[in-house]
């Protein structure tokens, strides 16, 4: 049932706000403002050495967000592979003890694949997963559930917000089991946490000035998603979300490497989506907007208050989204960019909720 949503995309979309609080739940105790691993389990990250993390599409990007979680609040070193690369590469897996998949159906093959050749090679698995009763799920030693409800849509929304607060509140576990994040710390990283539903009700509100941004985007053929640091797997989740939907052709990339490629396709037809919170990584980006800029591209910029202040105004548009602790910016971020991949697609007319040549859940490899 799609209840007075056109799609049931843009009703997952909508759903953010209460599905991601409940999955904070799971994670966080909101009374005392503790992480946990849900249900009783026990993950004990104090002696883990390295995270090999490893998923498909969306999940993938969640798990790099992951990785930047990891390495910034818990000091775990991670490495990272898609799924149909990793069950083939039989990597020396040396200091990693654990492996951790992400996967919103819990049946996608390869990651399944991958599971099942890091447990032959004697690893504790950990999943972050959505459907509970799948077999990603029951193979693992550790379920970390996300509590998105059922995700009809193709392309995925709200699985992937709830898989970033997942990580976001396992991260700072992490941090905590191995002394790296003090007791004060975890209170103030929690609370902020339990500030995503209120942010993303914020970001919601977003969506008419979205939808005018769609349009122009409807009438392109190709977009460049730019970001650094937390905001780089969002350029790459952004462009996917466009061009499994629109089928524009997108491609998302950390905004240091415009100079080593993919300047060389700007024009002034070329829109270049920008996210950019005022971050640690903002002034660097803001140079390579200019660079954008500077060849007459169509510059989209995301970013706060404090960014659109000082971003100049080479921009066609700016999107200002709530100022906000770092840590919540991929989760928060990730809405505006949905809608955006959304109302383009409902522009161009193609069938949003059941894309061409795409299936939910991709059994096979
Ligand atoms: O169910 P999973 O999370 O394992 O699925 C992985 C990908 O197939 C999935 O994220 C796909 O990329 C989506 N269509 C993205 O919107």
């Amino acid at each position: 049932d799609k209840g007075n949503h056109r799609h049931f995309m843009q009703k997952e979309i909508y759903e953010q706000p209460e599905v991601l609080s409940h999955t904070l739940g799971a994670f966080v105790d909101m009374t005392t403002g503790r992480t946990r691993i849900p249900g009783g389990q026990t993950l004990d990250f104090s002696s883990v050495r390295r995270i090999a993390l490893s998923a498909c599409g969306t999940g993938y990007y969640a798990a790099l967000v992951g990785r930047y979680y990891f390495e910034r609040y818990a000091r775990i070193p991670c490495d990272l592979d898609v799924a149909s690369e990793f069950r083939y590469r039989e990597s020396p897996l040396g200091d990693v003890d654990l492996a951790l998949f992400v996967s919103q159906s819990g049946e996608t093959a390869d990651t399944l694949a991958s599971l099942r050749y890091a447990k032959g090679e004697g690893l504790r698995i950990a999943s972050v997963v959505n459907v509970q009763e799948s077999t990603i799920a029951r193979e693992s030693d550790v379920v970390l559930p996300t509590l998105a409800g059922p995700e009809i849509g193709v392309a995925s929304t709200k699985a992937f917000t709830c898989q970033l607060i997942s990580l976001a509140a396992l991260a700072i576990h992490a941090g905590v089991a191995r002394g790296v994040i003090s007791p004060e710390r975890e209170l103030e990283l929690t609370r902020s946490l339990a500030e995503v539903p209120r942010l993303a009700n914020e970001a919601l509100a977003l969506e008419d000035t979205v939808e005018a941004l769609s349009r122009e985007m409807a009438t392109k053929r190709h977009a460049l998603f730019l970001g650094r640091g937390f905001s780089f797997p969002l350029a790459m989740e952004g462009a996917l979300k466009l061009k499994e939907i629109s089928y524009i052709h997108a491609e998302g990339y950390a905004a240091g490497e415009l100079k080593h490629g993919p300047i060389a396709l700007i024009d002034d037809t070329m829109p270049v989506v920008v996210i950019a919170p005022h971050d640690r990584s903002f002034e660097k980006t803001m140079s390579n907007m200019q660079e954008v800029a500077a060849r007459g591209g169509r510059i989209i910029l995301f970013t706060d208050a404090k960014g659109a202040a000082s971003a100049g105004s080479d921009m066609a548009s700016t999107v200002i989204l709530p100022d906000m602790p770092e840590i919540l910016t991929p989760i928060v971020y990730a809405i505006p960019l949905q809608m955006l991949a959304y109302h383009t697609a409902v522009q161009m007319g193609t069938d949003v909720d059941q894309p061409r040549n795409l299936a939910k859940s991709v059994t096979v490899e």
